[in-house]
Parts: C-alpha cells; sequence; structure tokens
C-alpha cells in the first residue's frame, strides 16, 4: 500500500520561489475572497487527499477532521456526508457563505462570547 511518503512534492516553480517568503495579510485575502481571486480552490478537491482518502480515513467512522484556512473546500462536504465531525477555521465569512450556498446547506450562526468579531456557523448533516 501507497504511505504518504510517497507522495511525491510539489516542484517549486520560479513563481512559488518568489513567492514563498511574501505574508498574506488579513486584509489581502479578505479582499482576494471579494474580487473573486480565488485560484487556489479546487472544485474537484485536491488531488492528493482524493487519492489518499482512504489511507487517511483507515475504515474508521465519526472522525473529527479539522480544516484550518478552509476556504470553501469541498472535502469538507464529502467528508460531512461520510459522518465524519468536521471543523473548519476562515477568515471570509463569505468563503463560508459560499460554502453553505453552494452545497445547498442550512446552517446556524452564533457569536462566539469572548472573541470579538468571531462566529461560529454549524450544520448538521443528515446521514442516508
Ligand atoms: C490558500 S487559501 C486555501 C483555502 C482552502 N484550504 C483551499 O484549499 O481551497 C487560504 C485560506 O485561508 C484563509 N485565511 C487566511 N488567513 C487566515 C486566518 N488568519 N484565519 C483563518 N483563515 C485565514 C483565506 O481567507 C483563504 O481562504
Amino acid at each position: 500500500m501507497e504511505s504518504f511518503t510517497d507522495v511525491p512534492r510539489i516542484k517549486e516553480s520560479s513563481d512559488i520561489g518568489q513567492q514563498q517568503d511574501r505574508v498574506v495579510t488579513e486584509e489581502e485575502w479578505l479582499q482576494k475572497w471579494k474580487t473573486r481571486q480565488i485560484g487556489f480552490h479546487k472544485e474537484q478537491g485536491h488531488p492528493i487527499l482524493r487519492k489518499y482518502l482512504d489511507v487517511l480515513l483507515n475504515g474508521r467512522n465519526g472522525l473529527r477532521i479539522f480544516f484550518p484556512l478552509c476556504g470553501k473546500a469541498v472535502e469538507m462536504k464529502w467528508l460531512g456526508d461520510m459522518g465524519h465531525y468536521v471543523v473548519g477555521v476562515e477568515l471570509s465569512e463569505c468563503a463560508l457563505k459560499e460554502f453553505f450556498t453552494e452545497h445547498d446547506l442550512s446552517y446556524s450562526e452564533e457569536t462566539i462570547p469572548g472573541i470579538s468579531g468571531a462566529k461560529v456557523f454549524k450544520v448538521c448533516f443528515v446521514l442516508a
């Protein structure tokens, strides 16, 4: 069986070389979502996660899976539909609302006491 160590390293292109030390500010991320500069989003999910999903899950059910910097990653929907508990953290409320809309998910919205401006959005997946 292939393992994660077999995953080929992504070669650095000259573009990545120039960008790798650059810090993108929160304002710039919000601007990217606002102006639709979201080339990082993969409609079909990340190919490496798709390829190794079975290895990651290893037959386990009800896992709690964390997606930091989640954007509107479609993998969160796949995993929720499979019965896993997904927690994503994202700066852009717009990204999260797009995620819910694009997957036709109803959600609740609450503020988080003690963390100014932070919100938690909750979705309940109904398993077939
Ligand atoms: C390169 S994108 C990746 C998004 C997603 N994981 C994907 O593969 O499509 C990085 C994401 O992190 C979010 N982000 C940037 N800074 C953040 C922060 N401090 N806290 C939470 N999310 C942040 C951005 O808004 C953006 O959606």
